[in-house]
């Protein structure tokens, strides 16, 4: 049979410069990539490994990481741009079960001068991460995967333990974990999730809960380092370690979020062989609106300050400016957010939608939050929200009296 050529293209991502199937010509008006991509390469992701190689730099400032994995590589541009970015002369081994991108990968592995540091192997991710990480464990994964993460967690925990290791996790499937499909989220991460105004913090619970369990099964306890959100995908970054005794302590980090869209009150309960019987505090006199119930599902921190503040260090003494302009951004308003996670954001756009008001400019709020007393900052999760220690309550007051001057 004729074995069509593929078209290809040369992409530069960050410091990085590199070939890949042209996206444009394959995807036509859609600008991003189909299925008749024949090597997977989404330039949209960018934001996504600048983030990944800022935050395995400012890991490797406090752990060692001299073997990588990316069991799901693509066209290998996530791993070349750790081994061109990030300092070190660790070694990974990239996988990819499709034939084209593991010779698209293994051209630009050379080309780029890393054949001494990097394997590309053809296979099953699953299995490569079993077998590859016997004799050497592995101190960083990096699961990147069309749609669930899940099939891949449980052998990505073992390549890592009982040595510790970094752990990031991408996830697209959000209509799963958006509350779209609830009960799919239940047996793919262990908890229900639901439609809500924050419910992208959800999705990234879930996964979070999930990387518990799996560790937790394994007498190991995590420590989220930083979490990244965006309309299309969700991502994870935790260090996993053995501790037996801290992944029991790690048990009352699970938990549920409840939710009510009458008054738009949500709280964290943490789960208790006794039942839940915490009475739900409604924000609107009156307010009968049912109750939904996300989780079980990680209720604990999601960022860590030390992490994050390493990270805005890495970049700013970055030599190159090519990260995406949406980075530095991000990580400001990850390192606003990072203190104030232990309830949901507050969307207050859908606040104002709720109580028929003309939404007020975030900064304004914030400030009038912290003149009363209480904690806010903004969230990368999205521009219209905010997290803070006051409730829906207290911030439809505020808004109130903006709308009435
Ligand atoms: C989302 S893409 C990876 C993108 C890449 N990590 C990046 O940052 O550009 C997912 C890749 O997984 C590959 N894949 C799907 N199932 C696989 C499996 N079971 N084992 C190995 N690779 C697989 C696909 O061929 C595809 O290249
Ligand atoms: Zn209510």
């Amino acid at each position: 049979m004729h074995e069509q050529m593929t078209i290809e293209r040369e992409y530069t991502e960050g410091r990085t410069t590199f070939l890949s199937a042209d996206v444009d010509h394959y995807s036509g008006d859609k600008k991003q990539p189909t299925t008749s991509l024949p090597v997977f390469y989404n330039p949209r992701m960018q934001v996504n490994r600048d983030l990944s190689v800022l935050f395995l730099t400012a890991y490797m400032k406090s752990y060692p990481v001299e073997m990588l994995c990316e069991p799901l590589t693509g066209s290998g541009i996530r791993t070349l741009r750790y081994l061109n970015e990030c300092p070190g002369e660790f070694h990974a081994v990239m996988c990819d079960a499709n034939p084209l991108a593991v010779e698209t990968a293994r051209r630009n592995v050379e080309a780029l001068g890393f054949s001494n540091r990097a394997r590309v192997i053809h296979g099953d991710a699953k299995v490569l991460l079993i077998t590859e990480s016997r004799e050497t464990r592995f101190d960083f994964v990096d699961i990147d995967p069309f749609g669930t993460p899940a099939p891949y967690l449980p052998p990505a925990m073992q390549s890592i333990i009982p040595k510790e290791g970094l752990l990031a996790v991408t996830a697209t499937d959000m209509p799963v974990l958006c509350g779209v499909h609830p009960k799919i989220a239940l047996r793919r991460y262990g908890g229900f999730s639901i439609r809500s105004p924050f419910t992208h913090e959800v999705a990234v619970r879930l996964l979070n809960g999930f990387i518990y369990s799996m560790a937790g099964s394994n007498d190991c306890a995590m420590e989220p380092l930083a979490i990244l959100s965006t309309d299309h995908y969700i991502r994870t970054w935790v260090k996993i370690y053995t501790n037996r005794t801290e992944s029991n302590k790690q048990t009352s980090e699970l938990g549920v979020i409840r939710y009510c869209a009458g008054c738009m009150h949500s709280d964290v309960a943490p789960l208790s062989p006794r039942g839940q019987h915490s009475r739900f505090d409604h924000k609107i006199e009156g307010c009968t609106g049912s109750i939904l119930v996300a989780g079980p599902l990680w209720i604990g921190k999601l960022y860590n300050d030390d992490f994050l503040r390493n990270a805005i260090k890495v970049l700013e003494n970055s030599e190159t400016s090519n990260f995406h302009n949406k980075a530095p951004s991000m990580l400001e308003r990850m390192a606003e957010e990072s203190v104030l996670t232990d309830t949901p954001y507050i969307d207050l756009h859908a606040l104002c939608d709720l109580h028929n008001l003309v939404p007020v400019r975030n900064q304004i709020i914030i400030e009038r939050l912290r003149e009363q007393g209480f904690e806010a900052a903004r969230t990368h999760f999205k521009s219209t929200a905010i997290r803070t220690t006051a409730s829906v309550g207290e911030i439809a007051r505020i808004l109130v009296e903006h709308n009435s001057r």
